[in-house]
């Protein structure tokens, strides 16, 4: 079958070249679309972290509510008040109007992350696709190989008005530095993620910033995963993901000279919003050159409502929720020790990425997973190398022990029947 007769209804327009290409590169994942349980599911019922899809009940490892502030009592009952003050929704764009909700969250998160001020928008999805064009103007970015899909929309739109795209090499400062030096149109903008998505390990952001100030760029990190799970370290943390969940900048004591941080509220914070930290100036730009800001919808205020109910309650037992996360995550990861399983997980932070030897059995294992009551992220090719095919583990706060179990006693038995990835010399660091 073709890649334009599988389009379906895309058959029926003259669907430009690139359609083909994009179909064609994600066939591997569109057929487990089409046949497996684990992908696009109808999810008919949650109670805590088990849904249901159908008649079966699984564990849900494939939440990115990090916290499990989805499900925190204090936060369900925060939001029924706003409601009543406020509505459900502004739907004013934000250059019309904002809620003072707006102002109070930011006004938060430049505290928490120590910053000099932040904007909000409602996704990263769409940081990326604005400011990224307006940072890199005419000039030069930089972006790393494996940075998120979202990211390169954004710097292809950039292109398209007039930015030069370089790609560097997954966590190699060397070869962006070559490319640096190479010189080409300023002003120049990096592109990396913070924590990983898929390795779940994290950047090393001080040495990514050192070159930014050395070659008067601009770091600009997508730390949606980092986010509300690591922060700044001190001597009494709770957890080796160190305290308040203030992100990747400040988990590596270093500051917003030269670096700009994106990261999302709809991972640890369980909110429809997210936003980026930038000086005044910047963001005074941004209110007219960044086009969501201007013409899209806002985020519900159920979901302003949750950041800030959120926010009291990292403020009021985070860490503690951190360490219970750490623990959990520590867990599976030390289960797969035990098996002899690969994971490129080598940080701790609950991102855990299990590759199969054989990319072909992908289909096997996630409807062999779903079957022992788990639900898991499928990481098929082009979400990942062919190498890499297997399956992403998220652990979150609100998974209780017994789902752990669950899901280490699956993991047993799933390497009893495909062959996974042997694990290789130990090199976690948390
Ligand atoms: C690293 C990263 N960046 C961006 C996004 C997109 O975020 P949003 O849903 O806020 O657009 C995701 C979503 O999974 C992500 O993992």
């Amino acid at each position: 079958m073709t890649a334009r007769a599988s389009a379906g209804p895309l058959a029926a327009i003259a669907a430009p070249a690139w359609i083909d290409r994009w179909l064609a590169a994600c066939h591997d994942l569109a057929e487990l679309e089409r046949s497996n349980p684990m992908t696009d599911a109808v999810i008919e019922e949650i109670d805590g972290r088990m849904i249901r899809v159908g008649d079966q009940w699984l564990a849900d490892f494939a939440s990115c509510n990090y916290l499990g502030f989805d499900l925190e009592r204090e936060i369900i009952d925060a939001v029924p008040a706003y409601l009543e003050k406020w509505g459900t929704h502004p739907s004013w764009s934000r250059l019309l109007g904002s809620p003072v909700l707006y102002t109070q969250i930011e006004d938060r998160l430049s505290e928490l992350l120590g910053a000099e001020d932040t904007l909000v928008l409602p996704t990263i999805t769409l940081i990326h696709m604005s400011v990224i064009p307006v940072l890199a103007g005419s000039g030069t970015i930089y972006v790393e190989s494996r940075a998120h899909k979202t990211i390169y929309e954004g710097c292809q739109l950039a292109g398209a008005r007039g930015a030069t795209v370089k790609r560097f090499q997954f966590e190699d400062a060397d070869d962006l530095e070559r490319l640096l030096k190479e010189g080409g149109p300023t002003p120049r903008l990096i592109c990396i993620d913070g924590v990983n998505s898929m390795t779940g390990n994290a950047v090393d952001l001080a040495e990514f910033a050192r070159l930014a100030r050395a070659y008067e760029a601009l770091l600009y990190v997508d730390d949606a995963h980092g986010f509300g799970v690591i922060g700044e370290r001190s001597d009494d943390e709770l957890s080796p993901f160190g305290n308040r969940g203030n992100g990747i900048v400040r988990y590596a004591g270093d500051t917003y000279d030269h670096v700009l941080l994106v990261a999302g509220l709809s991972k640890a914070y369980s909110s429809l919003a997210a936003f980026l930290t930038c000086p005044p100036e910047l963001k005074r730009l941004l209110k007219t050159a960044a086009p969501p800001y201007l013409y899209s919808g806002p985020s519900p205020i159920a979901s302003l409502a949750t950041v800030l109910a959120g926010l009291d309650v990292n403020d009021k037992r985070g860490d503690a929720v951190r360490a219970g996360l750490w623990r959990r995550t520590a867990a599976v990861l030390d289960h797969l020790d035990r098996l002899g399983v690969h994971t490129p997980n080598r940080s701790g932070f609950p991102i855990i990425e299990v590759p199969l030897a054989h990319h072909e059995d992908i289909d096997a294992v996630g409807r062999f997973l779903f079957d022992n009551g788990i639900y898991v992220t499928l990481a098929a090719y082009p979400l990942v190398p062919r190498s890499e095919v297997g399956f992403r583990i998220q652990v979150t706060a609100a998974n209780t022990d017994a789902e752990i179990e669950q899901l280490t006693d699956a993991l047993g038995r799933l390497v009893t029947r495909f062959d996974l990835q042997p694990a290789r010399t130990s090199e976690r660091a948390a």
